[in-house]
C-alpha cells in the first residue's frame, strides 16, 4: 500500500485530497496546524492526523518521522498548505510580505528539503506542489499571492530536472477558482490612508463577484481537484502541469494564445466593473 503525506489537510483542497486518497486505499499522513480540531479524518484506520506548521522546521521533521514510523515509508508529498494575501500591495507591511512567502514558498521548500533524503534513500518519490492557475496568470489585487505561485512554478520546473536523476518526479497542480475557506481565510491588506485606490478596489470587488458567478459552472469542487491530484500521482507520466477545473483550462489556454497586452485587456474586461 502506498503512502501520501499532505500539508494543510485541515480544510479545503488538502482535506478533500486526504479523504480521496484514503478512500482509494492509500495510507495518508494528514498534517495540519491544529490536529486537535479534526473530527472526520481521525475516523479512518489508514489516516494519521498529526501536527505540522510549515513555518516550524522541528514540527516538519517530527511529522515525517511519525509518518515513517507508522507506515514504513512515504511515497508522495503533497505541498498544499498556503493562503492568500489580498489587497493593494502598497498597504502590505514588511511582515505580511514575508509571511506570504514564508508559508507559500519557503514552507513548501522546507518540507521538500526535509523529505528528499527519505526519497533518495528509497530511490523513488514524488512531489506534488499545489500551485494555481495564478502561477501562470494574474488577477488584480493579489500581487503577493501570485508572486508566490509564480515562484512555486519556477522552483518546481527547475527542480524536476535534478530530481529526475534520482527517480523523484515533480508535478504542479493548477486549480482555477474553487470554493474553499481560502477567500474567507485570506489576509486582507488594508491601509485607510490609501484611499486613492478605493475606486479601483470597489470596481474589482464588484467585477470579480460577477465574474465568479458567471463562471460558476466551469469551476471545480475541492473533490474534483482531489481527483486531478490523484490522476497526477497515479498516471505514471512525466507530465509536469495539471490545470484543475474547466476555468483553469480555458484561462491557461487563452494565456498561451494571446500576447501580454491582449491578455491583460481580457482580464480587465472580465473582472473590473
Ligand atoms: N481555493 C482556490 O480557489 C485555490 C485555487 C488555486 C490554488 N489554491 C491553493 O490550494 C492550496 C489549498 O488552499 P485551499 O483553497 O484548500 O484553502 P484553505 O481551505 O484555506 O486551506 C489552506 C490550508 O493551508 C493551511 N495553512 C496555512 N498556513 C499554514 C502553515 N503555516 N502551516 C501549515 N498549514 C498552513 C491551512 O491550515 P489552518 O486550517 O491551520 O489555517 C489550511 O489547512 C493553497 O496552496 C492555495 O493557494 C486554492
Amino acid at each position: 500500500m502506498k503512502t501520501i503525506f499532505i500539508t494543510g489537510a485541515s480544510t479545503g483542497l488538502g482535506k478533500a485530497t486526504a479523504m480521496h486518497f484514503a478512500g482509494q486505499g492509500w495510507n495518508v499522513t494528514a498534517t495540519m496546524r491544529s490536529p486537535e480540531k479534526e473530527t472526520e479524518l481521525i475516523k479512518y484506520n489508514n489516516v494519521l492526523v498529526t501536527r505540522m506548521d510549515v513555518q516550524q522546521p522541528e514540527s516538519i521533521h517530527r511529522a515525517i518521522s511519525e509518518a515513517v514510523e507508522r507506515f514504513g515509508q512515504i511515497d508522495v508529498l503533497i505541498n498544499n498548505a498556503g493562503y492568500g494575501a489580498v489587497g493593494v500591495f502598497e498597504a502590505a507591511t514588511e511582515k505580511q510580505i514575508h509571511n506570504q512567502f514564508d508559508v507559500n514558498v519557503f514552507g513548501l521548500m522546507r518540507v521538500t528539503q526535509a523529505l528528499l533524503p527519505h526519497f533518495r534513500a528509497n530511490q523513488k518519490g514524488m512531489i506534488v506542489n499545489i500551485s494555481s492557475q495564478g502561477g501562470r496568470i494574474t488577477f488584480p489585487l493579489t500581487s503577493l499571492y501570485h508572486a508566490t505561485k509564480f515562484a512555486v512554478e519556477g522552483f518546481s520546473e527547475s527542480l524536476s530536472y535534478e530530481l529526475a536523476s534520482q527517480n523523484i518526479r515533480v508535478k504542479l497542480i493548477e486549480p482555477g477558482i474553487v470554493k474553499t475557506p481560502w477567500y474567507s481565510s485570506a489576509e486582507r491588506l488594508h491601509n485607510e490612508l490609501l484611499s486613492d485606490y478605493n475606486d479601483f478596489t470597489e470596481s474589482f470587488n464588484k467585477g470579480f463577484e460577477k465574474f465568479i458567478q458567471k463562471n460558476a459552472h466551469l469551476q471545480a469542487t475541492a473533490e474534483m481537484v482531489a481527483q486531478t491530484i490523484f490522476r497526477a500521482v497515479t498516471d505514471e507520466s512525466d507530465q509536469l502541469r495539471y490545470p484543475a477545473g474547466h476555468d483553469a483550462e480555458e484561462t491557461l489556454n487563452l494565456r498561451e494564445q494571446l500576447n501580454d497586452e491582449e491578455f491583460k485587456a481580457y482580464v480587465h474586461s472580465q473582472v473590473l466593473d
